[in-house]
C-alpha cells in the first residue's frame, strides 16, 4: 500500500512535469500600487475580529452523515453577517445558519430542503460529482413553500466545495443576499496533512469567504448586468475590516471567492511593506501533488485556493496583511463594443492574434463603472496580528496527494468561444435556453475543450457542473500573467490539480482536459457557464448532455 502510493506520487510527478517551481520570483515585483496600512478600512479604524465558524450558528461545522433539514428563509436578527437570506438548519437542538457541511468521502448525504422564500429556488452543490437530479442546476425548482429532497454519495476528493442557489435568472440576487455555504470533503490525504502540520479546523485552519458588497439589497444597474456587480467593501466571513490574532506557527487558510463578479489578486505583506510568500497546497478540487511557493495568485469568482502561511519567524506585535493587489481588470468590452459584436456575429472560428496592449490600470479603472472600488484596485483585506510566541516545528510535507493526469492523446477537441453580441454575453454565439443542450458529450470518453475568449471582452470564470477538469494549457495570455506562469504550457500555480472553475482572460485560450466517465447509468444534463453571476443570470450558460 505504502509502496504503491509512493509509486503513484512519482508517476504523477513525472507525468505533470512538476518541479517545485516558484509561482513567481520573489525579487522582481516593484510593489507598485501596494495598499498602505492606512488603506485598511480607510484610516484610523481598528477593525473587527474575523468571524470564525464554530460548532453552531453562522457557517457552523456540521457533520453531514445524518439526514439534514435545510430551509432557505429570510435571515433573522442575530444570525450574524449582513445578509437578508439564510439557509437554516436545526440538528440535535443546535441552530445553524449556512452550515459548513463536513463530509467524509464515500458518505451518503440526505438533505430535505424547504423553500421558505417568496420566490423559487434550488440548491446546487458546487464542485460535487452528483447526478442531474441532485445537482440542483435549475431545471427543477422548489416553488415557495415547496420541498426538494437530495440523496447522493460523496465521490469527490477532499477539498473545499460550496453550495449556493441556482434558479436561472435569480441566482445572483439570492447568493448576494446571503445564500451560500461551505462543503469540506475529508479523506486520507486530508487527515495526513492535518496530522503533519498539527492543523485543527477553526483554530489553525480557517476558512476565508470573500464577498464584496454594495449596500444591503441586491440592486444591479444595467452596467452591473453587463460587467458583473462590484461591491465597495470586501467582507470576509461576513466581517468588514477583519483582523485575526495569530501565534508563531503555520496557518492554513481555505479561501473561497463567493463574490458575484470580482476577481482578486491575493498576496501577503509584512508591516514593513515587504511582500511575503505563501504556499499553495490546493485548488478547487483538492490538494496538489507538491506544494507551490507563491508570491500572489488570482482568485476568480467561485474558485478556491488552499494556502499555508508560515508565521513561525514572525515577531510578536507584528501585523501582516492579506491583500488584493493592483492588476488590470481587462474590461475590454467597452473599448470597442461594436467590433466585438461584429466579430462574434460573423462567427469567426478564432480570435485574431492581437498583441495584448493593455491600457494602464489606473486610467481604465477610473473610467470604469464610476465604482468607489474598481476591480483591480489594491486593498488590504485581513490583518494578521501576531500575539503569541509558541514552539512549532512542523514542516510542510513534500508530497501532499496524487493526481493522475488525464490522458488526452487522441481526445476529441471541442471549441468554445466566449463573446458578446446583441447585448448578451454568449458561449459559441448562443445564450442559455432551458431544455437545450448544445454541448453533447459521449459518456466515458475523454475530451479537451479549447475555451477562447475574444480580445474585446472581459475575463470570464468558466465553470462546469458534475466533473472536475484539468487545465492543460494557456495560450496568448495577457502580459500580466507572465510572471505567474510556472511551466512551458503557460499554466499558473492555481491551474494545477483538479479544477471546476477557470478564469479566461480577454484574448486568451485555455485548454482543459475532461474525463466523462460517470457512475450513473442514465444520461445526465449539466451546466457550463460563466460564474460571474450577472453573466450567468444573463444567459452565459449552456446545457451539457452526457449520454
Ligand atoms: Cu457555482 Cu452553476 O455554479
Ligand atoms: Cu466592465
Ligand atoms: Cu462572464
Amino acid at each position: 500500500m505504502v509502496m504503491k502510493r509512493r509509486r503513484d506520487f512519482l508517476k504523477a510527478l513525472g507525468g505533470l512535469g512538476l518541479a517545485a517551481l516558484p509561482c513567481r520570483s520573489l525579487s522582481d515585483h516593484a510593489g507598485g500600487g501596494a495598499p498602505s496600512a492606512a488603506d485598511f478600512c480607510g484610516n484610523g479604524t481598528n477593525g473587527q475580529p474575523l468571524f470564525i465558524p464554530g460548532t453552531t450558528g453562522l457557517f457552523g461545522r456540521i457533520s453531514g452523515n445524518a439526514p439534514l433539514r435545510m430551509r432557505a428563509a429570510p435571515a433573522s436578527r442575530g444570525d450574524g453577517g449582513p445578509w437578508q437570506l439564510a439557509f437554516a438548519v436545526e440538528q440535535e437542538g443546535r441552530r445553524y445558519v449556512n452550515p459548513t457541511l463536513v463530509l467524509p468521502r464515500g458518505e451518503r448525504v440526505r438533505i430535505d430542503f424547504e423553500n421558505a422564500l417568496t420566490e423559487p429556488t434550488i440548491v446546487h452543490w458546487h464542485g460535487l460529482a452528483v447526478d442531474t437530479r441532485n445537482d440542483g442546476a435549475g431545471m427543477t425548482l422548489a416553488a415557495p413553500g415547496e420541498r426538494y429532497s437530495y440523496d447522493f454519495e460523496v465521490r469527490n476528493r477532499s477539498a473545499l466545495y460550496w453550495y449556493h442557489p441556482h434558479p436561472h435568472g435569480m441566482t445572483a440576487g439570492q447568493a448576494y443576499r446571503g445564500l451560500f455555504g461551505l462543503i469540506e470533503v475529508e479523506d486520507e490525504d486530508e487527515r495526513r496533512l492535518r496530522i503533519a502540520l498539527d492543523l485543527a479546523p477553526v483554530k489553525s485552519e480557517i476558512p476565508l469567504i470573500l464577498q464584496d458588497r454594495r449596500g444591503g439589497d441586491y440592486a444591479p444597474t444595467e452596467a452591473d448586468r453587463m460587467h458583473g456587480l462590484l461591491g465597495e467593501d470586501v467582507l470576509i466571513n461576513g466581517t468588514a475590516c477583519p483582523y485575526l490574532d495569530v501565534a508563531t506557527r503555520i496557518y492554513r487558510f481555505r479561501v473561497l471567492n463567493a463574490s458575484n463578479a470580482r476577481t482578486y489578486l491575493l498576496g501577503l505583506r509584512t508591516a514593513s511593506g515587504k511582500e511575503m510568500p505563501f504556499t499553495l497546497i490546493g485548488t478547487d478540487g483538492g490538494l496538489l501533488v507538491t506544494p507551490q511557493r507563491c508570491n500572489e495568485a488570482f482568485l476568480a469568482t467561485a474558485e478556491r485556493v488552499d494556502i499555508l502561511v508560515d508565521l513561525s519567524d514572525a515577531a510578536v506585535g507584528e501585523t501582516l496583511v492579506l491583500e488584493t493587489r493592483a492588476f488590470d481588470p481587462m474590461h475590454m468590452e467597452m473599448v470597442s463594443a461594436m467590433a466585438a459584436t461584429d466579430h462574434a456575429a460573423m462567427g469567426h472560428a478564432s480570435p485574431p492574434p492581437v498583441a495584448p496592449v493593455t491600457p494602464p490600470n489606473a486610467d481604465h479603472a477610473a473610467m470604469h463603472h464610476g465604482s468607489a472600488f474598481p476591480e483591480g484596485a489594491p486593498r488590504a483585506l485581513l490583518q494578521l496580528r501576531v500575539r503569541e510566541r509558541i514552539a512549532y516545528a512542523a514542516r510542510i510535507p513534500a508530497l501532499l496527494a496524487s493526481v493522475d493526469p488525464i490522458a488526452v492523446v487522441g481526445a476529441t477537441e471541442r471549441p468554445l468561444r466566449l463573446g458578446f453580441a446583441k447585448g448578451r454575453w454568449r458561449i459559441n454565439d448562443r445564450v442559455f435556453a432551458m431544455g437545450e443542450t448544445p454541448i453533447e458529450v459521449r459518456r466515458d470518453t475523454i475530451e479537451t475543450w479549447l475555451i477562447r475568449n475574444y480580445f474585446n471582452s472581459m475575463p470570464h470564470a468558466m465553470h462546469l457542473h458534475g466533473f472536475q477538469f484539468q487545465v492543460i494549457e494557456r495560450e496568448t495570455s495577457p502580459e500580466q500573467l507572465a510572471p505567474l506562469k510556472i511551466d512551458a504550457r503557460g499554466r499558473l500555480a492555481t491551474d494545477i490539480g483538479w479544477k471546476d472553475t477557470v478564469l479566461v482572460w480577454p484574448g486568451e485560450s485555455v485548454r482543459i482536459a475532461l474525463d466523462f466517465r460517470m457512475p450513473f447509468p442514465e444520461a445526465q444534463t449539466y451546466m457550463f457557464h460563466c460564474h460571474n453571476l450577472e453573466h450567468e443570470d444573463g444567459g452565459m450558460m449552456l446545457g451539457v448532455r452526457v449520454a
